[in-house]
């Protein structure tokens, strides 16, 4: 019998109508469009409004568009992970509240949570249970609504997120489609440059905690950076010389949109050209969970099958690493 792989077969993505500029951001925080463009890449970012609205809301739009697309009902769906940073809620799992959502009444789900490297971690999760036999349909989402954990009075961090959502669903292929290889790391030690203080069972949410801004999140910018145009042109290279893969085997470098220059280093390392580099960065900007996915959503139409994508991301936790994908789909929704 040939062996499973867990191919994607479907792509979804959602980002909400607000578009934040850099513009408007020069009126809330000293900085300027000049600044932000040559430090980033970005140039705008779309805002999740609404009282009581979470990443369950940039999810579930993001799934109906993929279910949608591959003409299957949401009673089909067997698992839903969701890779996010910024839950609804600390509990139940956002997964579950999605499920609810999008009616898909025979999924269990859960959460998954690694920060910007979430993605990543959460669709090796997926295959592991596509290639196990024993599931047949995946959804893997990642969300992010950034909106509600950052600081617009800090120009150091405000300027890089945005809120949005991408999707994929992972079925059973035996031609060798699908996600073909991973390397997936992280570091603990990376927690002081990157986190989100309180509000956790450590830091409880208080009087004390909301004062000291500790429910923000807090970013040493360039030890961060530093580390990840390292880590992600590193282990992109690891996978594919892994995997023997040469700069002229890869069809398209799908990064972690954090900023445009570690996306450039990364690329630079990998040997591929910038017509080989997934980028919307300056469209969304930094949507955590949600880069990678939303990548694929809108490049999707580029795409043919037997093509080799290799995804790589970094984020907070340390976390980082990356995945070669064999593409299955020829075009947008040419299952
Ligand atoms: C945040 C980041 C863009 C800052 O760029 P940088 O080139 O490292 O800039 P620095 O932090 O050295 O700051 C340089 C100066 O710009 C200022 N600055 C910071 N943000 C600014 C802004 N939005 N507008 C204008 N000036 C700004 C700083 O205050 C500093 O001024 P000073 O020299 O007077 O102290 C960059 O460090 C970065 O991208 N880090 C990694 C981010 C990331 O990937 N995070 C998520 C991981 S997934």
């Amino acid at each position: 019998m040939s062996k499973i792989t867990a191919a994607i077969t479907a792509v979804g993505g959602y980002v909400p109508d607000y578009v934040l500029t850099n513009e408007e951001l020069m009126k809330m925080v000293e900085t300027t469009d000049e600044w932000i463009v040559s430090r980033t890449g970005i140039k705008e970012r779309r805002i999740l409004k609404g009282e009581g609205k979470g990443a369950s809301d940039l999810a579930a739009p993001a799934i109906q568009n993929l279910l949608k697309k591959r003409g299957i009902s949401a009673d089909e769906i067997e698992l839903i992970i969701c890779a996010t940073t910024t839950p609804d809620m600390v509990f139940p799992a956002t997964a579950n509240i999605i499920s609810d959502k999008v009616g898909a009444k025979n999924a269990f789900g859960f959460d998954i949570q690694a920060a910007c490297s979430g993605f990543l971690f959460a669709l090796v999760t997926g295959s592991k249970y596509i290639e196990s036999g024993q599931y047949k349909k995946v959804i893997v989402v990642g969300a992010d609504k950034m909106s509600s954990i950052v600081d617009y009075t800090d120009r150091t961090t405000c300027v890089l997120f945005g809120d949005g959502s991408g999707a994929v669903l992972l079925e059973p292929d035996t031609e060798g489609f699908g996600i073909r290889d991973s390397i997936l790391r992280s570091d603990g030690s990376g927690v002081v440059y990157l986190h989100q203080k309180a509000g956790g069972s450590a830091n409880p949410p208080s009087h004390k905690t909301i004062d000291a801004k500790q429910h923000f999140v807090y970013q040493d910018g360039q030890p961060v950076f530093k580390f990840a145009v390292v880590k992600m042109a590193d282990v992109s290279a690891e996978i594919m010389e892994k995997n023997n893969l040469k700069a002229e085997d890869i069809s398209y470098l799908v990064p972690h949109q954090a900023n445009k220059r570690i996306i450039d280093a990364t690329a630079r390392r990998m040997g591929v050209g910038e017509e080989k580099v997934m980028m919307n960065i300056q469209r969304y900007g930094n949507t955590t969970s949600g880069t990678i996915p939303l990548c694929l959503w809108d490049y999707e139409s580029k795409l043919n099958k037997g093509d080799n994508l290799i995804l790589a991301a970094f984020g907070g936790g340390f976390t980082w690493g990356s995945i070669w994908i064999k593409w299955k789909l020829n075009g947008k929704s040419n299952y």
